[in-house]
């Protein structure tokens, strides 16, 4: 993917982003209202019409015939869409297993290397000061209890190389460091971590290297198996348009044996053993609907068939002239330079230091415009989501917005 070239610390104010200069603007195409500017894709993604309409499809089909779906067809047809997904993310299909979500598929693994390392006193999980809450929880809860360190590295700007950071980063290894956490594309700051430069070095050390990336499909195209991390997981239902509750675990096979099934249930110690016990134990959770699982491969195909590199691109066209406009709106740094090995589709806007929920509220009440306003760091940011339905007409609509807002919306702490 080409790389924005940058003229300065900015991109400049006379930066012209043409409206479509790639594939018209889809928004026909999805399911979302018409009267919200939707800039918060990354939350929990929205999927096309065409797409939904297969996991309905699958819906039905169960329903016509539940106990032939789940009880016959559920095996083979979760293999085919395992094996889809693991060609398009460079893993094989049986080392892949479909999860609701990242956070579940992550607390797979916690609690696992909890019990099996084990994690015992004094022991450290070295992770950044970017990652996503709910799976901080998820550290603490099983590293509190134990007297585990769960060490949340200060992470701040400036960021100059991916190199740099995954340096600094590293210098953080300790003697007691057994295990590496960090995510692919961070939530509150949407910034890339270099995960493969992590994962060989952490790896290199005997480290075990844990992958939260919930973002990263669709966004980057990915290949499990040059990034190398013990496990990866992923979500389908934010950037790659799949339905909600579509995520996955990725476990190199000679890991999978330190796993234990989230769930206890049929596939363990199973009656008839399949040829992979990590599958066994893990794919079949209880009765469930699958057929978010089943229509990934549906949103995958849909993907390759609207040349998403273009639509990536002019994505990130538009995130690049909104965070360069809000840069000189309020005499703020960007956070990282303005390439695609910084961010994609989603990026953190920095916007002078301010209420972030009052903003983020005026927004979607005076203006219906749904976006995050985060608060991170000593720094308030709009985190901005541009997807293959986002006009730049809606992005100057948030400027505008944020331009009356913002100064009426002090930070508490002044
Ligand atoms: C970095 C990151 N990890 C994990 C998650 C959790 O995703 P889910 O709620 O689908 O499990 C999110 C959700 O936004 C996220 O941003």
């Amino acid at each position: 993917m080409n790389q924005i070239p940058s003229p300065g610390p900015y991109l400049g104010t006379d930066v012209v982003v043409p409206e479509h200069p790639g594939p018209r603007p889809m928004r026909g195409e999805f399911l979302l209202k018409e009267d919200v500017v939707f800039l918060n894709h990354g939350s929990f993604g929205a999927c096309p019409r065409e797409v939904f309409e297969i996991y309905q499809a699958w819906q039905r089909e169960l329903e016509s015939e539940p106990v032939g779906f789940l009880g016959r067809r559920y095996g083979p047809l979760m293999k085919q869409a395992r094996d889809d997904l693991g060609r398009h993310v460079g893993a094989h299909g049986d080392d892949l297993v479909y999860y609701p979500n990242a956070t579940q598929a992550l607390n797979a693994v916690i609690q696992s290397l909890a019990e099996n390392l084990p994690l015992t006193a004094g022991d450290e999980v070295l992770s950044t000061s970017h990652e996503y809450g709910a799976l901080d929880r998820a550290w603490t809860f099983v590293c509190e209890p134990r007297g585990v360190t769960y060490n949340r590295v200060p992470l701040d700007p400036p960021f100059t190389t991916p190199s740099e950071l995954a340096e600094r980063f590293l210098s953080h290894v300790g003697p007691r460091t057994r295990i590496v956490y960090l995510s692919d594309i961070t939530s509150p700051t949407a910034m890339r971590l270099p995960v493969a430069q992590v994962v060989a070095a952490a790896r290199s050390r005997g480290l075990v290297t844990v992958v939260d990336g919930a973002h990263a499909p669709g966004q980057v195209d990915l290949d499990l198996t040059a990034i190398g991390a013990d496990f990866y997981a992923g979500n389908c239902h934010k950037w790659l348009c799949a339905p909600k509750g579509s995520g996955f675990l990725h476990a190199r096979r000679e890991m999978q044996g330190l796993l234990r099934p989230l769930v206890v249930g049929h596939g363990w110690r199973p009656a008839n053993p399949g040829p992979s016990r990590f599958i066994d134990e893990h794919q079949w959770r209880g009765t469930h609907d699958p057929a978010a699982f089943l229509a990934v491969p549906a949103a995958i195909e849909y993907q390759a068939r609207h040349d998403w590199p273009t639509i990536r691109a002019r994505a990130h066209e538009i995130g690049a002239y909104a965070v360069d406009q809000l840069a000189g709106l309020f005499g703020v740094e960007p956070l990282t330079p303005p390439t695609t090995d910084w961010w994609v589709q989603m990026v953190a806007a920095p916007i002078a230091r301010s209420d972030a929920h009052k903003v983020g509220t005026r927004l979607y009440e005076e203006h219906k415009i749904v976006i995050p306003i985060i608060d991170w760091g000593g720094r308030t940011f709009a985190r901005i989501s541009v997807q293959a339905y986002t006009t730049k007409a809606e992005v100057d609509h948030l400027i505008d917005a944020l331009a009356e807002i913002v100064p009426t919306c002090p930070h508490p702490e002044g």
